[in-house]
């Protein structure tokens, strides 16, 4: 009988397609839906359960993610350093998930074309990071990274309000004089000093671990 059962099913493709799809949604769904429970992926601490200093971005931090992401740097590099020794021995103290919980969404990636980014913030002076993004072979003459000179523009700062409104909606605790005081902040300020800005913080939430 039971082998005849699972003819019937191996035969009708409908029935195949519709008990295939049910048994890997409960599959995944038994993997995924603990995490967004678990503390360590959902607070600002370590495997330990030491605290770490992380903190939501700064309006001109937060635009800066935004060029990075609309400038495409993901596509060449990760931001997720695993824990293997070949990887902090070069990069520092492999990423944890805590480390995240201000990525909406998190720039991980998948490939490296360049080295991961997640620990670089303090390792440059902001001044090499200019040079290195209006043209990378003034820095590094092997580079094959493509420069972004036009990042010396001034930032277009009407929308940062409603960013870190839309943000404090989901959980970063921005507060109303933060929200109010952006736009003046951003004042001046050039889509460079943005993306630099932001590569500066990146991965600085758990150096006291390193
Ligand atoms: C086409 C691939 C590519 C893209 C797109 C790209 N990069 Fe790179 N990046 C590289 C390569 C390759 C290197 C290594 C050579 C070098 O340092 O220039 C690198 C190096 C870097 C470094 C130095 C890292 C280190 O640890 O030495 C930083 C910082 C960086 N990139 C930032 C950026 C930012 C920000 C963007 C987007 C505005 C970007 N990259 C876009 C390929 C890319």
């Amino acid at each position: 009988m039971a082998q005849n059962n699972h003819e019937f099913i191996e035969r009708s493709v409908g029935w195949m397609i519709v008990l295939t799809l049910l048994t890997v949604s409960v599959g995944g769904l038994v993997e995924i839906v603990p995490l967004f429970f678990q503390k360590s992926t959902t607070q600002a601490i370590d495997r330990d359960g030491n605290s770490l200093n992380v903190k939501p971005y700064s309006p001109l931090q937060l635009t800066g993610r935004d060029v990075y992401i609309r400038e495409g740097c993901y596509n060449c590099h990760s931001q997720m350093i695993r824990p293997f020794r070949a990887e902090t021995e070069r990069y520092g103290h492999y990423s944890v998930a805590g480390e995240y919980i201000y990525d909406r969404p998190f720039q991980w990636g998948s490939k490296r074309t360049g080295p991961d980014l997640h620990r670089v913030g303090g390792r440059y002076s902001d001044e090499w990071h200019r040079a290195h993004l209006i043209n990378p072979r003034d820095v590094v003459p092997e580079s094959n990274m493509p420069g972004f000179p036009w990042l010396e523009r001034p930032i277009k700062a009407d929308d940062i309000e409603k960013k870190m409104q839309m943000l404090r909606m989901v959980g970063h605790p921005y507060t109303d004089e933060e929200i109010a005081g952006a736009r003046a902040s951003l004042q001046g300020k050039t889509e460079m000093d943005a993306v630099i800005a932001y590569l500066q913080g990146l991965g600085t939430a758990l150096s006291n671990f390193k």
